[in-house]
């Protein structure tokens, strides 16, 4: 691995790979496993532990002492990165989208908890180029205090690395699929900035593992997220120095999920979330893993075997409690 990939290592790993038979039964598959990355361990864990350990790496490698970011006001990211950062000795500053709420629950109660400094924003589209210009803005002030910001941007800069993080989890999953005794047909994973799906495209791709990706956006049209995809499993490829041919050859990305809106909880969401509580006792949110877990029903009505990466997220579970609690 090249150097310049420092790591700070934080998460717990490897995660556990387990059978939900039951779930298997009600979706009508042959078999589906469960990769718990909801237990990936600190700040209450999910799909972006791995990649904050690089992140957090590349910012003490760069001599930072504050990580800067931008997300929603229920961001799972900030909320990590704020508790990660606590537990390294960095200070953390986020720039929330006030359009998610600003009440002091879920991932912003967290945020919060961990000691992370806060403002809003009007900003509606974190791709917004105006975005960048506003984070740039915070790290002069920082700056100015005599700070040392490090500005990550998922959708931006920070991107390639990100994705690099999970294409590395690659080795961990052939792990786990020889465990099992055969890699599933397919693996559903939600896709917000896509990075995790770009990583482990690239991943899968350099295991020769043969499961099919099925990326499930909750955000983006999948018109705009296959060529970013594409765009960021090059450049992963070219930070980890890998040749590894076609990677997007397996990916799939629906963006049947999305309605009615990005984190606002959908019908077959909540009930996907319901089913997979009451037959596996998983805990699934309402607008990452609930809609991930809808789009693998859907896919499962072609049977087969599949796998799901459970990326975490249950504290926005707790900022949206009414409209799950009107689905049970
Ligand atoms: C719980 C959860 N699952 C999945 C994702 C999607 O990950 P990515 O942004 O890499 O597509 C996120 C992103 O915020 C998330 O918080």
């Amino acid at each position: 691995m090249p150097s310049v990939l420092a790591r700070i290592p934080l998460a717990r790993l490897p995660t556990p790979y387990q059978r939900a038979p039951r779930l298997a039964r009600e979706a009508g598959l042959s078999a589906l496993w469960i990769k718990r990355e909801d237990l990936s361990g600190p700040a209450l864990g999910g799909n972006k532990i791995r990649q904050i350990e690089y992140i957090l790496g590349a910012a003490r490698a760069a001599g930072a002492d504050t990580v800067l970011t931008t997300a929603a006001s229920q961001s799972n990211f900030c909320r990590a990165l704020a508790g990660c950062a606590a537990q390294a000795g960095f200070g953390c500053r986020l720039m929330l989208r006030a359009a998610g709420g600003t009440a002091p629950v879920g991932n912003l109660l967290l945020m919060r908890l961990f000691g992370a400094e806060i403002s809003f924003t009007d900003a509606t589209d974190p791709w917004h180029p105006d975005v960048r210009a506003e984070l740039e803005a915070i790290a002069g002030e920082l700056r100015a205090q005599g700070r040392r910001p490090f500005v990550v941007q998922l959708p931006g800069e920070t991107a390639a690395l990100a994705a690099a993080a999970w294409a590395l989890a690659g080795e961990e999953f052939a792990a786990d699929f020889s465990r099992a005794g055969e890699p599933p047909d397919f693996l559903a994973v939600a896709c917000g900035s896509a990075l995790t799906l770009a990583g482990l495209a690239l991943g899968f791709a350099r295991q020769a593992i043969p499961t099919r990706l099925l990326g499930v956006s909750v955000q983006q049209p999948a018109a705009r997220l296959v060529p970013w995809v594409s765009d960021v499993c090059g450049r992963a490829a070219t930070l980890l120095g890998w040749d590894v041919g076609d990677a997007m050859a397996r990916v799939a990305i629906t963006d049947d999920q999305i309605a009615p809106g990005y984190a606002l909880p959908s019908q077959a969401g909540l009930a996907a979330l319901k089913l997979a509580a009451r037959t596996e006792g998983l805990v699934l949110d309402p607008s990452y893993t609930g809609k991930a877990m809808a789009g693998l029903l859907a896919a499962a009505q072609a049977g087969g075997s599949a796998a799901f990466l459970h990326s975490g997220g249950a504290p926005s579970l707790f900022a949206q409690g009414e409209a799950v609690a009107a689905a049970l």
